[in-house]
């Protein structure tokens, strides 16, 4: 069954109680929250307050994504948060420093994933795919909702699925950036496990509920 995790970085943030309501009575599984710090991504979304106060009004579970220069700092700014699944980038961390990250993100508790930019290659997660509960590929630049979907991420989904076959593992494979109904079956008939979604079930015309459920 797919998992649908829409990012609430596209809700109505004057009615976010409602719209957090309405994906309470959705078949979501999941929900995407994005944080951007202004340096790593051209944008700034939001910060541990907002985080606090919707884990407090859902029950699903919550798919963290951060978008920062240093996640060794900023996941100490989350530790009073209900987290279920901390998610930060390969790019913003030195090589020896990704496995620290991984290791202080997992003594909260959380389950870890590692994101992966465009333009970054899946062979470069070798090393740490044993050691990551997830890897969300970025099918476009992240900083903004509304992007279009870069098929060439298609690919990558089938690079890690091959390799956790071949290996043995079972870290789940997210996409981020650009999916709708055509381009989140895509992925599916990819072996992408979980659909981050941001426009298409905010924006969509029968409600977000619908949105969520043509994704399944
Ligand atoms: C972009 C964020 C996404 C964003 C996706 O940097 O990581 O989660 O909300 O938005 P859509 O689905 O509109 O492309
Ligand atoms: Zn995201």
């Amino acid at each position: 069954m797919t998992i649908v995790s829409p990012s609430v970085l596209s809700a109505d943030f004057l009615n976010l109680g409602e719209q957090i309501r309405e994906l309470n009575e959705s078949e979501a599984q999941w929900i995407h929250y994005d944080v951007m710090d202004g340096v790593f991504v051209p944008n700034i979304s939001f910060g541990t307050d907002i985080l606090k106060q919707i884990g407090k009004r859902t029950d699903k579970v919550l798919d963290v994504h951060i978008m920062v220069s240093n996640p060794l700092k900023v996941v100490d700014y989350f530790k009073k948060c209900r987290i279920d699944i901390m998610t930060f980038h390969k790019e913003a961390v030195n090589d020896n420093m990704l496995i620290p990250t991984i290791e202080k993100c997992r003594l909260q508790g959380w389950k870890v994933g590692i994101s992966i930019k465009p333009k970054t290659r899946p062979e470069e997660l070798i090393g740490i795919l044993d050691k990551v509960d997830l890897v969300l590929v970025m099918s476009v630049e992240p900083g903004f909702g509304g992007q279009s979907f870069k098929p060439e991420s298609l690919d990558k989904l089938d690079w890690l699925h091959s390799y956790r076959e071949e290996h043995g593992l079972n870290y789940l494979l997210e996409i981020d950036g650009g999916i709708n109904r055509e381009t989140g079956k895509m992925a599916v008939e990819h072996h992408c496990d979980a659909l981050v979604a941001g426009s298409y079930v905010f924006k969509h015309p029968e409600g977000i509920k619908a949105g969520v459920k043509s994704l399944l």
